[in-house]
């Protein structure tokens, strides 16, 4: 309005020269996966990552969400960890057993992760033989049947493909090294957190309307008169250890198809023994178990129900629990009611070439 036609072509030519340059600039992969500030924890969880021993950083966040969404990390550049950690699903799928490189099936269900950064006891894998996170993220790797490839190999495609600059940012220098890929990887794991559900806005946000009366029913049973809490315990509803539940028992056989926690520690008492997974986001991932073998969250309260599947080693903590069908709904409606949020992501569009 007024202004003279000559101001308006010069902004407009400035304007241009200046995304230009930002253009060149900004590779495309760095404009897919900013840095960021780390998020801060969600209603319901009170931990915070700047307390841990290692804080993460948002470069090494940065890095650890491309390595973690980046195929060309498997030996045939078709599988990442998101391929059976999809974040849609609390970072579970919804098949029984993973599916790896070439088709390849595993024996045993991908845990869902949220709220990885502060376990009770540093104990991963549904047996436990990882101590920390870093110590996890190199297994896939080199399984022949999840990503295929070594730690060799996965360090040379990082150096080829354009990942040095990113890992100067992260840890100071560009050497690429596992360990480094470890860490950053497990750095972007611990930022998934999960809060905010409405069981959250209930109890810490003290809105008596976020949940309906069903679910406060179900958190009754769960804390009283059904007991998980047991086992489901802390703001990630997991006590980190090992328990039997029945679940693989083969009766005719009178053997467990997966010995679980026995692997690791060789107590006869571990036969059988998984570690207790976390409860949030746990609608999201069907079925259920390490052995993915039951289907629905209302399956997985009867099977409770009915004090578990008897063998030698059942946990003494499982027992009958005369709960009607009523209760049982009341339980699947909490549990479902654990959904929240601060864990969503997409894999980047563009990664360092
Ligand atoms: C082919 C499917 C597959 C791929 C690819 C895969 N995982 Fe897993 N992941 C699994 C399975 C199955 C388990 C459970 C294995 C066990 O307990 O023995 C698991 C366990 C885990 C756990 C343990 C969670 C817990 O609560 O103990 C973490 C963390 C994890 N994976 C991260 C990763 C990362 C990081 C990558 C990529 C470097 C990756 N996974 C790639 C299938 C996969
Ligand atoms: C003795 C400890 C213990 C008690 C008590 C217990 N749980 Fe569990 N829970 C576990 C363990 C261990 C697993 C995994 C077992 C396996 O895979 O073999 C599990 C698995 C689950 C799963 C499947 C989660 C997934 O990601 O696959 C759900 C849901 C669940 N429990 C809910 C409950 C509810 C509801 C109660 C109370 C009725 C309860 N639990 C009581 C230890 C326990």
């Amino acid at each position: 309005m007024g202004r003279p036609p000559i101001v308006s072509t010069l902004s407009l030519v400035a304007l241009l020269v200046y995304s230009t340059v930002t253009a060149w600039a900004t590779p495309p992969w760095e404009a897919a996966n900013p840095i960021k500030p780390l998020p801060k924890p969600p209603l319901g969880i009170y931990s915070k990552l700047e307390d841990l021993p290692t804080p993460p950083t948002p470069e090494r966040v940065r890095l650890g969400r491309w390595l973690f969404f980046d195929t060309r990390l498997s030996g045939d550049n078709t599988i990442s960890c998101a391929t059976c950690h999809q974040p849609e699903h609390g970072f579970s799928e919804l098949t029984p057993h993973s599916t790896g490189i070439r088709g390849q099936q595993g024996a045993r269900k991908a845990p869902g992760f949220v709220n990885l950064a502060w376990t009770i006891f540093p104990n991963f894998f549904w047996d436990g033989r990882a101590a920390s996170l870093e110590e996890q993220a190199l297994g896939p790797i080199a399984n022949p049947i999840e990503m295929g490839s070594t730690h060799e190999a996965m360090v040379k495609t990082c150096e080829m493909k354009g990942y040095r600059p990113y890992f100067k940012e992260a840890f100071g220098s560009e050497e690429v090294t596992k360990e480094r890929v470890a860490h950053a990887i497990a750095d972007y794991e611990r930022t998934r957190m999960s809060g905010n559900s409405p069981v959250d806005k209930w109890q810490v946000g003290k809105d008596e309307q976020a949940v309906p009366p069903e679910v406060k029913q179900g958190w009754e049973l769960f804390f009283g008169k059904a007991e998980c809490n047991q086992c489901h315990l802390g703001e990630n509803f997991t006590d980190s250890r090992f328990h039997n539940l029945g679940v693989g028992w083969d009766a005719q056989k009178k053997e467990f198809k997966d010995v679980g926690r026995y692997a690791i520690s060789k107590k006869d008492e571990d036969r059988g023994a998984f570690k207790t997974p976390g409860l949030r986001e746990v609608a999201k991932h069907p079925p259920y178990m390490h052995d993915g073998s039951i289907a629905t969250l209302e399956a997985v309260v009867e099977h409770y129900n009915k004090g578990g599947n008897a063998n030698p080693h059942l946990s003494t903590r499982i027992r009958k629990l005369d709960l009607g069908k009523a209760e049982v709904q009341a339980l699947v409606k909490f549990m479902e009611a654990l959904s929240g949020e601060g864990y969503a992501d997409t894999a980047p569009t563009a990664f360092p070439e």
